[in-house]
């Protein structure tokens, strides 16, 4: 009777290799206990532990792992010029980044990134603020969301070609990609612009949004709640997703879905201490006055923070993977022509995929060689007959030329000839003149002689 065939087997945990024919595989020497399925069927089996084994740690492995490693975390800050985009970064992070001042004249929208490395307890971040300069600023806001979207893909693109590499290094890998996107909404007018809802409406598949009113110790308490009402029921009826803090882990889902409904956060930032009672705190000084920063009456600021760094700031990253580069990834992948099934279903291979798109590549640059080799024979046959044409111009020009010559030169030799006949002719004129007056002088001579002969007579 021949073994049936070794089929995947769905064992949780194996330190040896799986032998051909083997049906079973049970271990339980020396407190290890191991859960492992049947190499005949898929079916799983629960086997009890009989001490300790020491997986329990692996949390805590992960957990040791990710720390040596180091987290990075990508923000970008979208929002006017002079919205309080720094400021409120400053004071989320209780430090003080560089700050550059935008200015209100720039041609066009673009993005400045900063790379920090931070430390708290023994936890590095790789922080990178990235923000917008001279947004909102133009008189044509058409192409504003355009630079913001394209520096979002091309942190996908990076990590795209890093996962595609031979050699990659992904473990070392200085990711890039937004996490996290705040959008910066200005507390004046009654509700969003139609730039903001352009640009979230663009970003919204891209990134994770979460909006947030600045500066909102600008507006009166019962204006906010207006105006978070108002940009709540707008962002719903254009279909702009924002990030909805995730509530699916019961430690966290009261306290996220609780924040759901806070959103957008109006938050005011200053990096001022100001003492109040005997405490030093973060507040903005009015003449009538203070907006402490970290007071949950006075703003979300905290509930932002909380939310963002404390509780979700995982999420956020996992988000960015597994929802947004996922969908670039994959949209990119499918543009370059690789699928996971053929139209029958069929899984379709790599290799496959590969040759296939070089067949295509070929046929394609042939085709264009061909294209380039008519169109350069056309032009050589073009400037040929060109040439000809210009040569066929020129020789009957010379000919006309030739003739016109030969023309003056006959009309000069005639000139020549009629002009020699006169020298002639005038000539002999001058000869018989002169034989003339030689005569009449010789006759005049002797006529007075023969008077004097007479005379004398
Ligand atoms: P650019 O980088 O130039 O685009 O500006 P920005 O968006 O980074 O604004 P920035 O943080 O430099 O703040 C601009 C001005 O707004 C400064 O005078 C801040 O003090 C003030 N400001 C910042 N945050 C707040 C706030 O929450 N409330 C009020 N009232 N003013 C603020
Ligand atoms: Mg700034």
């Amino acid at each position: 009777m021949t073994s049936p065939p070794l089929r995947s087997s769905t064992t949780l945990f194996s330190f040896q290799p799986r032998r051909r024919g083997s049906s079973r595989l049970d271990l339980n020497r020396g407190g290890f206990s191991l859960c492992a399925s049947s190499v005949l069927n898929e079916e799983k089996r629960n086997l009890e532990l009989g001490g300790h084994v020491g997986f329990d740690s692996l949390p805590d492995q992960l957990v040791s792992k990710s720390v040596a490693q180091g987290f990075c975390f990508n923000i970008l800050c979208v929002g006017e010029t002079g919205i309080g985009k720094s400021t409120l970064m400053n004071t989320l992070f209780n430090t003080t980044f560089e700050n550059e001042e935008g200015s209100h004249y720039e041609s066009e929208v673009h993005l400045r990134p900063q790379t920090y490395d931070l430390q708290e307890s023994n936890v590095n971040l790789k922080l990178t603020i990235v923000h917008t300069v001279g947004f909102g600023d133009q008189i044509n806001k058409e192409e504003s969301y355009k630079p913001i979207l394209e520096y979002i893909d091309a942190q996908f693109e990076k990590f795209l070609e890093e996962e595609l590499k031979i050699k990659r290094s992904l473990y070392n890998y200085h990711d890039t990609r937004i996490h996290i996107c705040l959008y910066f909404i200005a507390p004046t007018g009654h509700s969003l612009k139609s730039l903001d809802l352009v640009t979230m409406k663009k970003l919204d598949s891209k990134v994770n949004i979460i909006p947030v009113i600045a500066k909102a110790d600008t507006v009166s308490k019962s204006e906010l709640d207006k105006l978070k009402i108002k940009i709540m029921s707008e962002l719903v009826s254009n279909g702009v997703q924002i990030y909805q803090f995730p509530t699916e882990d019961e430690a966290v889902a009261e306290i996220n879905s609780s924040m759901n409904t806070h959103l957008p956060f109006a938050v005011v930032g200053s990096v001022e201490d100001v003492k109040v009672g005997n405490k030093m705190v973060k507040a903005r000084l009015y003449p009538w006055g203070s907006v402490q920063v970290e007071n949950e009456n006075h703003c979300d600021f905290v509930k932002l923070r909380e939310m963002l760094l404390r509780v979700n700031m995982e999420d956020l990253r996992e988000q960015t993977h597994a929802r947004h580069y996922e969908l670039y990834r994959r949209c990119k992948l499918e543009e370059m022509g690789f699928k996971d099934t053929d139209p029958d279903s069929q899984s379709f291979s790599l290799q496959e995929t590969y040759e296939a798109k070089r067949k295509e590549f070929l046929v394609e640059l042939q085709r264009k060689e061909e294209e380039m080799r008519q169109m350069f024979v056309n032009k050589v046959k073009e400037t040929e007959a060109e040439l000809k044409e210009k040569e066929k111009e020129l020789h009957e020009r010379f000919e006309q030329l030739k003739r016109m010559h030969q023309d003056e030169k006959k009309n000069l030799e005639e000139k020549r000839r009629e002009l020699e006949e006169e020298m002639n002719a005038f000539n002999r004129r001058k000869v018989a003149a002169e034989t003339l007056m030689g005569q009449a002088l010789q006759g005049c001579s002797q006529q007075p002689f023969k008077k004097d002969k007479d005379k004398k007579k």
